[in-house]
Parts: structure tokens; sequence; C-alpha cells
């Protein structure tokens, strides 16, 4: 960073610690949420219900459309070839034979790309969604191994696939920086995640560490791992005149959009993008070297394109986690209350990006230590840029935090459910803010029963049953509620009593549409086949992130929003002849498709009714939700209860789950059914973060070694036992509909918890993941 620069984000620093030190101290009335959603309350409509997918028909016919699968006339199919050294200059290029084979319409490289903008990054601004900033294709450097250096565009996918493998190139290397032990040898840096430096304290850690009875220090490392959505990341894009169409694995249509209009040099509203349904996202979906490259190459060749990264293409081009050692030492009295919470370590990223992994995260509010030191460093190599990946932060730091939990509870000869209830802080450690609702105790309490907890030998080994040695763990999962800005929906209201909603959010698979269906058909007391749900469009209003589980929450704040406007909207409408006469949007309810006066439901007009008498076929209102101050507000987090049952072969080492159980505070739950499916989903990545996933980085060329499924393991169904989920369902009474984003929790905890039943079972504690049956014998 520049001096500048820093002067910048000092300033920039300032202006939010004064504004977050002014909402923290305002009435709760003057904050969002301040007063609860009104669906909060509601216990008899859609929301809570366990609704089938309304997408699901589509999906299990295979008519659900994804970006690969848009059919396009006169489609060219794109494949790309990628660089062999991590740094330095591409010398020659032997493209001749490549551009001879047959069925070949354009080879791009360097030399004959369009001159493009280099993409803004994530986060640097608003609307940013670059994975990287580094130019595309716009010279010879090389700036990682695996980076796009041609671009085959031919008629049939095969020729294309087969002609990348005929570009030959020759590099001059220059001395790259690949290894993680050389790069720390030469120092690191402090860190920053989204503007805010990760380093905090509270007391004299050190101090009080060096004084207390019962300590534990030790160093936990993660490994890098790689995105692996199921569906690879694909588009299908055309250019109309100067207006750029694209069908894309997105998570976030509007930024993706406004960022690929920055590359063009074109008008926001010349790049439209749409993505209706995706196959998995968990923090990779936005925008990366390949959407760019394929749009360059349809306007080279007047051809729409298809580029669908091969599974290798995906680890050579889209980021995943970056590695993590981190140090925890913990210190407690022998009543087992903490007096000091170290949690510090170093990561990596590139020059390219902006993401060191901020494994402090969970740390900053799991436990009332009473002094307090967390700290992320973070070192520079030459690799593809790293980016978000579930939880990014809470899954790899609740690893390390949470195992150093497991290892004081033994050492103070306390039940490590018992040492985590002592710890419980009655509010935020470190903002000293209110918590908005916190109820990991109940989850606890309850998990722990349906686990049959009681039935766990502390002592290690004891437990076996032939070969098998069986163990149970247990670790605390947490994630923040997020709500980022940039919300807004439009709702429409037809006479024939049907809505509307259209907003730019995303369908992953999380069940959103349907979760939302849901709220609108309660919000407005119509029927869910009433509802039409409009997303996955960058034209529709909003700026919404599936990412941060944040956007239910986003989601949700924007249909308060316009529902809110509606009704002021539709009481104008209603004039002086209605029931509803001289009423204030504040004193009314919605019931059986109409308003009425909340506490004199007899005062009543039906929205047909009302749009009748105006002779207005339709009425359409668009509103954003305020900034989302409620987070400087209040402490706002969920918290899961992680239960695990292990066994361990005692001849191979091999390490199997046998049962697993996540019980969850996560505020009110809008959909048991696809809520138990995202719960399930996040406790399985964890699963594979515990035992298997690990991306082989050759430290010397700085390249994935296992770009595949076959050598990337992931949980199969094989791996993966009954897991049984539950919640408190407790609504948060600060947030939309009560409810707290559920989509990365399932991760955190998760290894931590098999960690822990590892050790229960054997004796060993493993304290570098994944658990592999080598570190076991
Ligand atoms: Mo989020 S990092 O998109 O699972």
């Amino acid at each position: 960073m520049s001096i500048g620069d820093q002067a910048k984000a000092l300033a920039q620093g300032l202006v939010q610690g004064a504004v977050a030190k002014v909402v923290a101290l305002a009435p709760d009335s003057w904050v969002p949420g301040g007063r609860p959603d009104p669906l909060v309350h509601h216990r008899h409509g859609h929301v809570g219900k366990p609704i089938s997918r309304i997408d699901g028909p589509l999906k299990v016919t295979g008519t659900a459309p994804f970006a690969a699968e848009f059919p396009v006339d006169r489609m060219a199919y794109a494949a790309l070839a990628y660089s062999t050294i991590a740094k330095g200059h591409i010398v020659s290029l032997n493209t001749a034979t490549a551009e001879q084979a047959p069925g070949v319409l354009l080879v791009m490289t360097h030399r004959n790309a369009p001159r493009l903008n280099p993409p803004p990054l994530f986060l640097t601004q608003a609307k940013a969604a670059g994975g990287d900033d580094v130019p595309v294709m716009q010279d010879d450097r090389i700036c990682w191994n695996g980076q796009p250096i041609a671009l085959i565009l031919a008629e049939t996918q095969e020729q294309a696939d087969h002609v990348a493998t005929l570009v030959q190139a020759t590099y001059e290397p220059e001395e790259a920086l690949t290894s993680f032990a050389d790069a720390r040898a030469r120092g690191s840096s402090p860190s920053q995640f989204m503007g805010q430096v990760m380093h905090d304290a509270v007391g004299d850690a050190d101090k009080a560490f060096a004084a207390a009875p019962y300590k534990v220090d030790a160093i936990y490392c993660t490994p890098r791992h790689n995105h692996n959505p199921i569906e690879l990341h694909a588009v299908t894009l055309f250019w109309e005149g100067d207006t750029l169409r694209l069908h894309d694995a997105q998570q976030m249509v509007a930024h993706s959009a406004w960022t690929l209009a920055q590359v063009f040099g074109l008008e926001e509203e010349q790049v439209v993008i749409t993505s209706p349904f995706v196959g998995g996202g968990f923090g990779s979906k936005s925008l990366w070297q390949h959407q760019i490259l394929a749009a360059a190459a349809s306007r080279m060749a007047g051809r729409p394109v298809r580029l669908t990264l091969s599974r290798e293409g995906v680890y050579r081009v889209v980021g995943g986690r970056s590695l993590t050692e981190q140090r925890v030492a913990l210190s407690a009295e022998a009543d087992g209350r903490l007096t000091a919470l170290i949690h510090s370590g170093v990561t990596a990223k590139t020059p390219h990006n902006g993401l060191p992994e901020p494994f402090i995260l969970a740390s900053r509010t799991l436990y009332g230590a009473t002094n307090i030191c967390l700290d992320v460093q973070h070192v520079e190599l030459d690799m593809l840029s790293n980016t978000f990946m579930r939880a990014p932060g809470e899954a790899v730091g609740t690893f390390a935090l949470e195992v150093a939990m497991d290892e004081l509870a033994e050492r103070l000869g306390m039940d490590p459910i018992e040492l985590r209830l002592r710890n419980e802080p009655e509010k935020d450690p470190l903002s000293g803010l209110p918590f908005s609702g916190r109820h990991i105790a109940e989850a606890w309490r309850s998990g722990a029963e349906r686990f049959g907890w009681k039935a766990r030998n502390p002592v290690p080994r004891q437990r076996r049953e032939g070969e098998w040695l069986i163990g149970m763990g247990c670790a605390t999962g947490t994630y923040p509620y997020y709500r980022m800005p940039g919300g807004a929906a439009r709702i429409t209201l037809t006479e024939e009593g049907r809505a509307s909603v259209d907003i730019a959010a995303h369908e992953m698979g999380m069940g959103t549409s349907t979760a939302h269906t849901q709220v609108l058909a309660e919000r407005l007391s119509l029927p869910m086949e009433s509802i039409t749900f409009n997303y996955g469009d960058s034209t529709l209003p909003g700026l919404i992130m599936a990412g941060g589980s944040q956007q239910t929450a986003a989601i949700g704040a924007s249909i308060i929003a316009a529902h809110r406007a509606l009704v002021k909207e539709l009481l104008k409408l209603a004039g002086n002849d209605s029931p509803l006469a001289g009423l204030d949007p504040e004193e009314v309810a919605s019931r059986d498709a109409g308003l009425c006066k909340a506490d004199e439901p007899g005062r009543f007009e039906s929205y047909a009714s009302i749009l009748e008498r105006a002779q207005q076929q339709s009425v359409s209102v668009t509103a954003e939700p305020p900034q989302p101050l409620e987070t400087m507000h209040w402490s706002m987090h969920s918290h899961a209860a992680m239960f695990c049952e292990v066994r361990v072969n005692a001849v191979t080492g091999e390490p199997r789950i046998n049962r697993f159980l996540g019980s969850f505070d996560c505020g009110r739950i809008l959909n048991p059914k696809t809520a138990a499916s995202q719960f399930r989903g996040g406790i399985i990545m964890g699963l594979g973060m515990a035992l298997m996933e690990e991306t082989q980085f050759d430290e010397r060329k700085g390249r994935a070694m296992n770009p595949s499924l076959s050598e990337y393991h992931v949980p199969v169904h094989m791996d993966v036992p009954e897991i049984e989920v539950m919640w408190t369902d407790i609504p948060d009474p600060h947030t939309p509909m009560g409810a707290r984003g559920i989509g990365e929790i399932g991760i955190t905890g998760t290894a931590a918890a098999v960690a822990n039943a590892i050790y229960n079972a054997t004796g060993k504690r493993v304290r570098d993941l994944p658990i592999t049956l080598d570190k076991l014998l």
C-alpha cells in the first residue's frame, strides 16, 4: 500500500469508527431491526413450513437451464491453454498447427487479443467482482502457474479441447516465490479483511498467559483447498451490437455485469447476465478470467461462445482457500474461566487479490476471555489468487480454536461442553455490543441430549469394537449475520391477485426461490401459487451477492422495504371510499389477499377490489432497504454445537465417521426442509476438510498437482454417515423474518469435532489437516 492509500484507509477507518460509535449508542428504534419484523411472530403462515423446492420438478426432469445449457445458434466452443511456469514472460508461442487444425475458428493469445482494462478486484469497489486484478491476456507476462495463455475457438468442444493441447509456448522464467516457508523467512505483513485490520487486543494476553495455572499452546495447520462445485464454471455468451449477453454460473450477477462493463469499457446497461440455476458456488462463482476471455473471443470471431472450464481448468483459473498456520494459546483458572485467548498466525495470498484468510474471526466473539490477542499476518506468493470459500476465516479458524479448547478441557479435567459454557460471554467480548440473539447454551443442551454425549468416556482409547477404536468429540461452530448494502426489490401486484417480486439474487441450490416465495406469500397473505419470484438477472433491481450467508437477510430486507412501499401505494389507491380510508401504513396488516386494520380485521379490502376501484390493472413499486446499521448496534452471530462419533482402524489408521449431529442456533428457520439440506451440505464439506481435502501444491513450481476429483478427494456417499440436524428456531428479534443466514455455518466447527473425536478414539492429537490415515498410525 502506498502512503496515500494508507492515509485514505486510515481516514476511512476513522469515519467508520465514528459512525460505528454513534450507531452503537443510538436507541434501538433508530436502527434497522429495531422494531421486530411482524413476520417474526407469525406462526400459521407459509414461513417455517417444510415446503419442497418450487424448482424441484424442473431439476429432476433436467429442464432447469444451467449456464452451459442455453441453446444459441451458430455457437462456437472454447477451450483454454495454461502456462506451466509461475512467473516470467512468454518468449515464443507456436500457434501455427493449432490455427490450421480442422474446425478452428480463432486462436486468441496476448498477440491478438483486444485491449481490455484489468478487472476491478472484488471488495475494492461496491460493484467489483474480479477474483484477481491481473490484466487478462494483455501482454507476455505470467503471474501464476496455470494462467491462461491461449483461447481456442472451434466448431465443436472436442475440436477446441484437442487443439488447446497443440499450442506450444516457451518461457523466460523469473525467480518465483512459491514456497510458504521461504516467503515467511522474508517476513509477513498485517492483514485486513473487508476494511478491518485483523488485529484485536484486550488486556495483556501474554502476561495473563504466563501467569496462569492451566494452559495449552500449539500450532495448527490447514492446507490449500480448491473449489469443486459439481457444476463446472461455465458461460454461454454473445454480443448483440455493443451489448454483451451472458448466461453465466454466478453468485453475483449485478457485480459481475458491472465489472465486465469496466473491462470492456462499456456502460453498465450494456452487459446483461442471467443465471437462473447454479450448481453450487461456495464463494467461487464470481468473475474470473474465463468469462472475460470468452467475451473477447466472441467479439473477435463474431460468434456466440460457450466456455466450460474443465475440472482442471477450475483448478487453474478459479481461486480456492489459502493455507494457514495458526497458533492458539489458551490459559485458564482451575474453574475453567479463560484468562488469555491468543490466536495468531500466517496465511498466504497473492499481490493480485485482497483476501488473507481471516482465521481469527470466530475467536473475536466466541469466548469471554479476560485477555484477548488476535492477529492475522500474511505473505504474498506467486500463485493463483485465493478467494472466498465457504466460511472464509471461520472454517479453518474454528478448527484451531476448537481443538485447542478440547485440549484445554482435558488439561483441566473438565467436560469440553462445560468449559465452553463457563466462558459464555454476556456481551461481545471485543466490541461490548449486546448480542441480538445468542442461544448457544440451548443448542449445546439439546444437542448433547440427542447425541447421547453422556455416554462418552473422557479418557481416550477406551472404546474398541474389533479392530476399530471409537471416540466422540464436539466443537462450536459459528458464523456472523451479515447484510451488505445494495439491496432493492420490485413488487408488482395485479388485479387477478397475483404478485411478483423482481430482485437480482441467486439460486445456487440453497432453496432461495422457495424460501422467499414463502416469505412474500406470507407478507401479502396470498397463496404460494400466486407468487412469482424473479431472480438471477442483472437487469433486475438490487446488488445482492449470494455470499457471506447474507442473501436471505439482504432479500428479506429488500422485500420488507418494497412491501412497505406497496402498502403505502395501495392505501393511496384505496382512497376515501374504502374501509381502509384514513389508515396509516403502520396501522395496516395483510390478510386473505388484501389489507385490513391490524387491530380491527373487519376493516378489510382485497387487493383486487382496491385495484378495480382505482381502475388499475396492476401496481408496481421498487424500494431499497436502509443501510445495514444493525450490525453496528448488535453483535449478530449464529452458533452451532457439533457432535461427532468416529471409528479409527487400529491396524490401518483409517478414520471413518460413525455419526454426526449439528445443533444450530440460527434464528428462525424459514423452511426446515431446505435448511436441513443446507446444514448437512455444510457439514459434509466440513467432513471433507477434516479427513481428505487438500490441494497438492508443488512448492517448487507453484502448480496444483491434483486438479481432478480422482486426486483431490471430497466426501462421497460412502464417506458420509447419517447426519442429524436440529435447531433452536428462536427468532432473532432484529433481523428480517427473525432469520440469520445458514449457508456457511455447517462447515464451521465440523473439522474440530472430528479431530476431537479422533483424539478421544485414539489418544492421537492431530493438529494439521486433513487427518489422513498416515497421521494416525
Ligand atoms: Mo460463501 S464464501 O459464497 O460460501
